[in-house]
């Protein structure tokens, strides 16, 4: 039997998403980073039906969505000074917040871990939701596991449409990429995910260095090879290897899709380029609809052009190389 598609809705449906939210539903909803995929945090049954139409681990931790930083008491303990002072300069905002999780949190929400992510999104669709449901929401993005995280309402509707009831619609994500993660559990501040706000900013507010664990002692998920993943085997390059794999492809009569900020000439519906912006900003802003594009097309093969390795561009590295750990031209 085909399953009915999500409504989807704004403002004017706030309401119901509260209701379906209180009865244990998921509600799709925008961040300024990405969608997420929102259930009652306190509610484990809503929990697991998260994980089950993700089809993820449920090991794998989720983030507690909040309204105020006044309700970080009720899900964490043992909460720092440098905390409260993060949670002050950057929520609401791109940065989650790794912490001791408070003993009432179920594991569920956790994937059995003692700590707890925590963040307050920037986003008036989000933070109105939040307010008038009262409590934590866990949401990770609105994406099957190890697909591209979605930016749009359209885009949660052709992963998951068929499985929830309704998705609330704010547009375009204002960054793009998902929420920075900050680790405060540990001995020093770690993050574990890079994001729109960087370690830098962060080490200026705690007034402490912020470094990145080596990859083997990473925990998060979100740091696997194949997250955020297109279907289309994706290949990241040098801009000569990327003429050199394009006159390999073309020769092979392959169809090719290529991501870059720099011009390429199409050829003949053969080559199809995605031109992205050189600011990493916006070039983070446009990434998961430009991947999303082009995986659209059923091509056998994209072309990822590299971008320059530097600060930042941190964020944007961290997720096309993700995009591209798993193929070969
Ligand atoms: O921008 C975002 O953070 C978006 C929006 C919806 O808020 N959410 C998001 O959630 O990206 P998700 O589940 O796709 O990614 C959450 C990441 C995962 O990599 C997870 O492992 C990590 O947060 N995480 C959550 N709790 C953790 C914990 N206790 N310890 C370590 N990592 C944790
Ligand atoms: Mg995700």
């Amino acid at each position: 039997m085909m399953a009915e598609q999500a409504r989807v809705a704004g403002e004017e449906a706030l309401g119901d998403a509260v209701d379906i939210l209180k009865r244990g539903g998921l509600v799709a909803f925008p961040t300024e980073t990405v969608y997420g995929l929102g259930a009652d945090a306190c509610n484990p049954a809503a929990v697991r039906r998260i994980f089950a139409v993700k089809q993820r681990p449920t090991n794998h931790p989720l983030i507690v969505h909040l309204a105020a930083a006044s309700q970080l008491t009720q899900w964490a303990h043992a909460i720092p000074d440098v905390a409260w002072r993060l949670a002050e300069q950057f929520w609401p905002g791109p940065l989650a917040m790794i912490l001791p999780r408070h003993p009432d949190v179920p594991l569920a929400v956790t994937g059995g871990q003692q700590t707890i992510a925590l963040r307050i999104p920037d986003n008036p669709l989000a933070l109105a939701l939040l307010r008038q449901f009262g409590g934590g929401i866990a949401a990770p993005s609105a994406n099957r596991f190890n697909h591209v995280s979605p930016t749009q309402a359209a885009h949660v509707l052709s992963e998951i449409g068929d499985r929830i009831e309704l998705i609330l619609d704010g547009g375009n994500c204002r960054v793009g990429l998902e929420s920075t993660i900050v680790n405060l559990s540990g001995r020093e501040p770690q993050i574990l995910r890079p994001g729109h706000i960087t370690a830098e900013q962060i080490a200026d507010v705690i007034g402490q260095k912020v470094c990145f664990p080596s990859r083997v002692e990473t925990r998060a998920p979100g740091t696997l090879a194949l997250h955020y993943a297109p279907e289309t085997p994706s290949v990241l390059c040098t801009q000569s290897e990327l003429l050199h794999h394009l006159e390999q492809c073309l020769a092979e009569k392959r169809r090719v899709g290529i991501l870059s900020c720099r011009d390429y000439p199409q050829d003949e519906g053969r080559v199809y380029l995605q031109k992205m912006p050189d600011d990493p900003v916006a070039y983070a802003h446009d990434l998961y609809a430009a991947l999303r594009q082009l995986d659209q097309l059923g091509l056998d093969t994209i072309l990822v052009d590299a971008v320059p390795d530097d600060e930042n561009w941190l964020a944007v590295n961290d997720r096309l190389r993700k995009a591209t750990a798993a193929a070969r031209v």
